[in-house]
């Protein structure tokens, strides 16, 4: 019996602009094909980049004026509160008692955390993004309500359980173990340790866990080798807050690293307000860090110093933290990132904020591997963004991509090859 012939490659006709992961290169550097060829296989991986010219496939679907991306990774943002970006009652604590905890508490209701999570996906593939760290809620019920909605998009995500034993309403709460009931369910049914979707242990911060909550978390972490999400340092008066909380520590972050949940699978959403031994730390412990400007500035939190981690050699991500932060958009959270940066005196190139919005986020998630980048082997995860024909070089193309989307809409998102339902 002959073997069915496998479908052919897809081929893209484009300008592509994509980061060129390599060993060592925390940022990787940049490839730009002025008119360039992406073949895809039929399983929805990359075959090849190549330039046109030299493609062995001549046949090919011609997306110009379109420039090919790698999908990008938002490495930070809430489901829940996917309904109530831009309302402005920060700061952070009083944000969180006035808009943020009324609306999670609705997400226990499964048809509600349904409606939701479709509008999240629909938001997130149409601004190009393929890859995220999501944080549900505390309800069991809305973390397999994501979970669904993102295996139905086809993306990758790293999706927490919310936990959360004080400090918030009683409907948010869950005891410890009711909470690590909780874990060991969603770990058993939703997590796939090398798959497309994994479980991250999620304790919401410092102030909405007990230390035995935060100690119960870091061992079920380390245990299953799961990613911890959470936030740290973010709000002057949150720091003090914590510190009050958890009497004898010396900083922020010695609350998590008692509490075994700073090593090198956690990753740190904010991290402003910190010190140097802080930085040092967290350098040391090979933790990750989810920067998040635009929610930085809406909640009047700060300015996170990006340069003191890049020159540690710290891994780093971009996080929209919708809803502090005010958009889906990833390309507007790397404009931020610019501003952010030039305000601390200690800015960033174009170059390393197209890696940081791409590559940089999958890795710090865990799929750098298999995401973020344009290269063989990789997941088809990609964009075609509408720049004009005028741009030709890397640099002209790089400014429209990063700084004017608004005037480069996102036309297609591809998410393994494929054009997501
Ligand atoms: N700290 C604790 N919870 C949250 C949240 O939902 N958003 C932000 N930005 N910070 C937090
Ligand atoms: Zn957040």
């Amino acid at each position: 019996m002959t073997e069915p012939t496998p479908p052919p490659p897809r081929i893209y006709r484009a300008r592509i602009l994509t980061p060129v992961p390599a060993p060592g290169a925390a940022v990787p550097p940049l490839r730009f094909e002025e008119d360039g060829a992406l073949v895809v296989g039929a399983d929805g991986r990359i075959l090849s980049v190549e330039p046109y010219a030299r493609a062995a496939h001549p046949i090919a679907l011609d997306l110009h004026p379109h420039v090919l991306t790698p999908g990008f990774a938002d490495v930070h943002l809430h489901f829940p509160q996917t309904r109530v970006i831009g309302r402005a009652t920060g700061p952070l604590l009083d944000w969180l008692d006035r808009t943020v905890f009324p609306e999670e508490q609705r997400f226990s209701d499964e048809a509600y955390a349904r409606e939701v999570g479709a509008e999240l996906m629909t938001r997130m593939l149409s601004a190009g993004t393929t890859c995220s760290g999501l944080y549900a809620s505390s309800s069991p019920v809305a973390t397999r309500v994501a979970f669904e909605v993102a295996e139905r998009a086809g993306v990758l995500a790293q999706i927490g359980l919310v936990l959360m034993d004080r400090g918030a309403p009683d409907g948010l709460l869950a005891p410890r173990d009711r909470a690590l009931a909780d874990l060991a369910a969603l770990l058993a049914d939703c997590h796939r340790p090398s798959g497309d979707l994994r479980l991250a242990i999620t304790p919401r911060f410092a102030l909405s866990c007990s230390p035995e909550l935060l100690r119960a978390a870091g061992a079920f972490a380390g245990e299953h080798a799961l990613l911890v999400q959470t936030h740290l340092s973010e709000n002057e008066v949150e720091c003090e807050a914590t510190l009050a909380a958890f009497p004898g520590t010396a900083d922020y972050l010695g609350v998590y690293e008692a509490c075994g949940l700073s090593a090198d699978r956690s990753l740190f959403a904010h991290a402003i307000h910190l010190t140097d031994s802080e930085w040092d730390r967290i350098a040391a412990a090979k933790a990750r860090i989810a920067h998040c400007p635009d929610s930085n500035f809406f909640l009047g939190s700060g300015r996170m110093r990006l340069r003191e981690a890049l020159r540690r050699g710290v891994r780093v991500g971009l996080g929209s933290d919708v809803a502090a932060g005010r958009t889906f958009d990833m390309r507007r959270i790397a404009a931020s990132a610019y501003d952010t940066a030039l305000a601390e005196r200690d800015p960033v190139t174009p170059e390393e904020l197209f890696s940081l919005a791409t590559w940089c986020g999958a890795d710090v998630l865990g799929f750098g591997d298999r995401t973020g980048a344009l290269t063989p082997g990789r997941r088809a995860d990609f964009l075609a963004l509408d720049v004009p024909a005028y741009a030709r070089t890397c640099e002209e193309v790089l400014a429209h991509v990063l700084f004017a989307s608004d005037a480069t809409p996102v036309r297609r998102t591809y998410v393994a090859g494929q054009i997501p339902r």
